[in-house]
Parts: C-alpha cells; structure tokens; sequence
C-alpha cells in the first residue's frame, strides 16, 4: 500500500491494528506532543460527563493505553473500570502504567485496578446494559463501521446511562483551516517520525511508523463533522445528543443517553 493513501476498508481493521501495535510504545508521548497536553484536560472532561454513579460501571472502548480508564479509577476509586482494545500491544503499554497509578491512589489494592480485557468493539465482548458509562477516546475514525460500533455501545449501555466519545474532527471552514491542515497533514508526519523511532512491542511485524503518522491526521480531515456524528449517535438509539469542539474545532466531545 502506498504510505500516503488510506489503506481499503477491506484491509482496514487489519491496518489499523498493525499500526497501533507498531507504535504503541511511543503513543503516550505523542498524544501529548500533538495536542500540546490539551488530551490530560479532554480526558478529564469525558469522564466528569459520564456522570458516574457510586460503585457504577464504566467501559472504555479502544482504551489503547488506558488513559481515560485511569482517568476513571483516579476520579472514581469505587468504580468498577475495563478498557477493551483490540491491539494487544496498546494495552500492554496500558497494563504496566497499572503500578505508576495505583501508588497514586490513598488506599490502592485490587480493586484499584483497571481491568483490560481483548476485544473488538464491533463486537463487543459484554453483556447487554451491564455499564452505567460507555466512553471512546480517538476511536471511532479507526473502525470499518460507525454505526456497528454506536450500536454495540447502545447494546451494552445500561437504560438512561451515558456514552462519551472524544474524537477528532475535520478542521472547521474559518480562515485557520489551511493552516491546521497544514499542521495535520505536514507537522505531524514530521513529529511521528522524529519522535516514534525505537523498538517495537511483541517483535510483531508491524507496518512503517511514518505511514502511521500519515494516516492518523489523513483520517481526521476525511472524518466525519460533529454534526454528522451527532445524528449517527441518534440513529444508534442514543438521546439528547449533544458535542463540544476543542483545539479550535478540530476535536469535539459528544454525550448522549442510552
Ligand atoms: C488512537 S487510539 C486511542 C487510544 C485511547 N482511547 C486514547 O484515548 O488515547 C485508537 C485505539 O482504538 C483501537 N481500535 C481500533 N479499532 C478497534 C476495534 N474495532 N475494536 C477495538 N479496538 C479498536 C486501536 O487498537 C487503538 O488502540
């Protein structure tokens, strides 16, 4: 595949798979490289709206390396919290921050864990309304099919509970556009691979680290306006569906209500 083409949707979930394993162990720093720390700040924001009752449920789909999960056990120490990844390495990286979190924690012990668990979150591995919470955080561009991923979210959100997702978004047309697609699809290349060089997890092979870097803004200026998004949390059986932008219009923060 030629590294400055988004790969088939047949080859997709396949890619995307091998790209996060590939870089899975450098994802954490450039998160915050990109977005300038601003993602510690979204992740808090996506948790507080999940609104989560004492000793509630929450599920954090393509949870990576957890960052929103852990967000969830700091804030909510009685909670019970699964992130669900299909790429192994992403929560590899997740599960060994596990010890970096829980001496944090006043009173860390078992149940301060965050619990990973392999799964595909077009499929996903639960029971029907088992979470009080269902949250995403830069998922939804990665997957074959929206629809199938708000729908099992549906499914195994409880009645009147709330999914959060945090995505980014196509820059909005103001005259800053040029220059954040200029940031997205020239700097960002630039700084994945400065910054992704090293040794991957697993031994797995895994597909160039520039071509990740590529792909990952590629996706965000093909994706869909938070508009658009909002009507798809409709269709999937969710209510009272509303969204935030960040960053200028370039992420945005959608709740609504199974
Ligand atoms: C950009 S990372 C986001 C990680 C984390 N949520 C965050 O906020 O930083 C996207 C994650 O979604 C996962 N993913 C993509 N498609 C998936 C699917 N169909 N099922 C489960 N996980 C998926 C990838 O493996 C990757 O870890």
């Amino acid at each position: 595949m030629n590294a400055s083409m988004p790969p088939p949707a047949s080859e997709k979930a396949e890619y995307v798979n091998q790209m996060f394993a590939g870089i899975a162990h450098r994802y954490d720093l450039l998160n915050r490289l990109m977005t300038a720390g601003q993602d510690v700040n979204w992740r808090r924001e996506v948790v507080a709206l999940c609104r989560l009752p004492y000793a509630g449920r929450l599920l954090d789909v393509g949870t990576g390396t957890g960052d929103i999960a852990y967000e969830a056990k700091r804030t909510h120490r009685d909670a019970e919290v699964i992130g669900c990844d299909f790429t192994f390495e992403m929560m590899d990286v997740g599960r060994r921050k596990r010890a970096q979190y829980a001496t944090r924690l006043p009173h860390a012990g078992q149940t301060d864990r965050v619990e990973f668990v392999q799964g595909d979150g077009l499929r996903l591995p639960f029971a029907d309304g088992y979470f009080d919470a269902v949250t995403s955080g830069f998922l939804l561009r990665n997957v074959t099919d929206v629809d199938t991923c708000l729908a099992e979210q549906r499914r195994v959100t409880r009645p009147g509970g709330r999914i959060v997702c945090l995505e980014t978004s196509p820059p909005p047309p103001t005259r800053l556009a040029p220059l954040l697609r200029f940031y997205m699809l020239r700097v960002i290349p630039v700084l994945g691979q400065l910054f992704s060089t090293g040794i991957g997890t697993q031994g797995k092979a895994t597909r160039p680290r520039e071509s990740a870097y590529r792909y990952l803004p590629q996706s965000t200026v093909a994706f869909l306006q938070p508009d658009v998004m909002a009507r798809q949390f409709e269709r999937a059986g969710f209510r009272h569906v509303s969204y935030v932008r960040k960053m200028m219009g370039t992420v945005a923060i959608h709740v609504g209500t199974a």
